[in-house]
């Protein structure tokens, strides 16, 4: 075994260690090793509670190694040049060979969880799930059983795709693959059961995701380095870009989870949950002082040269992170407080009392935290204004309306997702299609009239190195992709944009959608994401896959917008409820019957749609203008020059005209000094002189 092969396997050891030590030690000071039988239920056995946090360890750790080893071998590792070309190095590809074993190690990991949970679900030893068939039906039954049957099957294609893959898009591929992988058993998980589950499964799908690119980016630094990889300097640097925005996340996602759970801080020091959720936030702590030396000491130390202070403290990192991550599996094994008993059938679906009348200081000041879109407008706000100051710094302009309607689309999907339309938006339909219309119709037009690829574009720098790809080289293999093209053709823009909306509405996917919290927000993203489409293909002034003409975007309009008429209509003819269900579990008896406030969300529906077409209309219009007075310009331009052309080379004819004169003048001279040779009594003319 190589020396540097015997380091990696001790930090492996080192972590592994802490991890189980930090497991035990929070189950058994959180209680949740000594979960009492209830007299009456089965008891699972001491093989399940001690296997099933084991496993989910084990999964969460294999699960971020898996998502590190490709993040390595996409964006930690620089490209290599050949033919031109960008591709994977040798060392890339061996960090993809890596992810294939760790992502096998990940899917049989979540197969022993699944067992291990019907096995607690059923209170039945482990031995007799095995044999029954007692798995298929929890499995098919339970969402938490499906969500693991989704994380083995994922995790299981990465498994042997990576054995295979050798192009930088496959190895992105497999990265977003893996990375979506994680997404199930948060979404499922109890934190879609807490009392305020909107935010508390938001913020632990964001939890996760940050600290599996975290801690697994980290992990294969580490590895790197002790093995005495090449590049160590790069990808430290890149590395330690991205981590600073994921302990940003990490740390706001897991204080979010936190208040989910325990509204009173006091709670903190009061339960056992409060206390382990505590100490994870003493570790957090400890963990950005590693990242605050790292970049004090230990960074300078690597451009040097010296990367040995870097290996012992980042492996001393990862058996923190290793530690945490016992400690979080401990944290999810114990029970936090029961929320209180009084709650009513519509609060529990909710996950907030119902509001009380409707009245326009209410819908302005009863505002309800949705994380995922408050997160969203963050990092866009952001990441948007990074931009601009960084073209103002380099001295380039940006046009200030641009940042205007970046700052008021935002603005707008912030009013209608954290306002108090948020909290009349699941019990009446009416205030629901203000905040559809407003998310699919208003807010994309100000996003796109922000221009954010162009800014990004110019922003972003180029990698480094010949052929290698940084965020704005992948950006544009985005943009150029088929993918791109086919959905940003007019017609499958304006498709996606109309029949979703008819589908979404007229079939049983809108109550599922408003049962879910994961589905809610998958809808609402949709709604923006398919009137962003729309729109940036209608007015979008940055890089297109193809260039279509004004007079077509105007028909495209023109012939799309009726459409949203005709959905009004249709609701405002309405003879049954949508989504009877749903709203007859939560409609106030305040707010008249269900199906009359269907119709006014019908009738909203239909007026709404004159808005944007207005705004898109006068966009077209002014970009139309612009572009044919900078066609002119261009023109004109052209025409200058084809005229300065001409007279430059009128001059050039009349100068060689003069010089060919002169030429004949001085020719003419030379004949004439010659001739008086025979009578020297005559003075000699000189050229000048003639
Ligand atoms: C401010 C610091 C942090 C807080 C407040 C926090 C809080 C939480 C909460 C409340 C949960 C949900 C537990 C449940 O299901 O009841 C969670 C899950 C989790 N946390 Fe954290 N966390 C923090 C930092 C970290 C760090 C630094 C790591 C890793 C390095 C981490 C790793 C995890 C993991 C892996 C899970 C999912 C566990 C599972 O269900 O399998 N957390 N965290």
């Amino acid at each position: 075994m190589s020396e540097g092969l015997v380091r990696v396997v001790r930090a492996a050891a080192i972590a592994a260690a802490a991890a189980a030590v930090a497991l035990v030690a929070a189950m058994l000071l959180g209680g949740a090793a000594a979960e009492e039988v209830v007299p009456g239920l089965g008891d699972a056995g001491t093989a399940t509670r001690w296997g099933l946090p084991v496993s989910r360890v084990v999964m969460d750790i294999a699960a971020a190694l898996t998502v590190g080893a490709l993040l390595a071998a996409t964006f930690l590792l620089p490209l290599e040049v050949a033919g031109g070309r960008g591709r994977l190095s040798a060392d890339a590809v061996a960090y993809l060979r890596a992810a294939s074993w760790l992502a096998a190690l990940w899917s049989a990991a979540a197969a022993a969880v699944m067992v291990f949970t019907v096995s607690d679900v059923l209170g039945e030893p482990v031995d007799l799930v095995l044999t029954g068939n007692r798995l298929s039906t929890y499995v098919g039954d339970l969402p938490q059983g499906t969500a693991l049957v989704l994380v083995v099957l994922l995790s299981v294609v990465v498994a042997l795709l990576a054995r295979t893959t050798a192009t930088p898009g496959g190895a992105f591929g497999l990265l977003a693959l893996a990375l979506v992988a994680l997404l199930p058993p948060p979404l499922t998980g109890h934190a879609a059961s807490a009392g305020n589950h909107s935010v508390a499964v938001t913020a632990l799908a964001v939890h996760v995701l940050a600290v599996a690119l975290w801690v697994g980016g980290l992990a294969m630094l580490g590895r790197h380095a002790l093995s005495g990889g090449g590049r160590l300097e790069t990808m430290a640097d890149r590395y330690s870009r991205m981590a600073l925005w994921c302990y940003i996340a990490v740390g706001i996602s897991g204080l979010a989870s936190v208040a989910a759970r325990l509204p009173d801080p006091m709670q903190l020091v009061t339960g056992d949950y409060g206390r382990l959720a505590l100490g994870k936030i003493i570790a957090f702590g400890v963990l950005g002082w590693f990242g605050w030396w790292h970049r004090e000491r230990t960074l300078p130390a690597l451009a040097d040269r010296r990367p040995g202070a870097f290996a012992r403290l980042a492996t001393v990192e990862v058996a923190v992170m290793a530690a945490v991550m016992g400690l979080a599996v401990a944290l999810s094994r114990t029970a936090p407080p029961p929320p209180p008993a009084d709650q009513d059938a519509a609060e529990v679906l909710l996950g907030f009392p119902v509001p009380p009348e409707i009245t326009l200081g209410r819908v302005a000041t009863l505002w309800k935290l949705d994380f995922f879109f408050a997160a969203a407008a963050a990092v866009l706000g952001v990441l948007y204004a990074a931009g601009v100051i960084r073209l103002r710094r380099r001295g380039d302009r940006w046009p200030v309306l641009r940042t205007v309607s970046w700052g008021i689309g935002l603005l707008t999907m912030l009013l209608v997702t954290q306002s108090g339309l948020a909290r009349y938006s699941p019990v009446l339909f009416s205030m629901h299609m203000v905040q559809h219309m407003t998310l699919s119709m208003l807010t994309p037009i100000f996003l796109v009239l922000g221009d954010p690829i162009t800014l990004a574009l110019r922003a972003l720098k180029p990698a480094p190195g010949r052929g290698d790809r940084g965020p704005r080289e992948w950006l544009l293999v985005l943009l150029h992709s088929r993918y791109v093209a086919v959905i940003s053709h007019p017609v499958v823009a304006a498709a996606i944009f109309v029949v979703t909306t008819f589908a979404l509405y007229f079939t049983p996917l809108f109550e599922n959608a408003m049962r879910d919290h994961t589905g809610h927000i998958a809808m609402e993203i949709h709604f923006l994401a398919a009137g962003a489409l729309f729109f940036w293909v209608l007015i979008g002034s940055g890089p297109q896959p193809r260039r279509i003409p004004h007079v077509a975007k105007l028909l495209v309009l023109l012939a799309t917008m009726p459409f949203h008429a005709f959905f009004g209509i249709a609701l405002m003819n309405l003879g049954r409820p949508i989504a009877e269900g749903w709203y007859r579990s939560v409609h106030p008896d305040w707010a008249g019957s269900i199906l009359s406030d269907q119709h006014a969300g019908g009738a909203i529906a239909w007026g709404f749609g004159e808005i944007p077409t207005f705004i898109v209309l006068l966009a077209l219009v002014g970009q139309w203008f612009l572009d044919d007075q900078r066609t002119a310009r261009r023109q004109d331009r052209r025409a200058d020059r084809a005229a300065a052309r001409r007279e430059e080379d009128e001059l050039a004819a009349y100068n060689a005209h003069l010089a060919s004169l002169a030429e004949r003048d001085r020719a003419a001279g030379a004949r004439t000094v010659r001739k008086p040779a025979g009578r020297p009594d005559e003075a000699p003319e000189t050229a000048e002189g003639g």
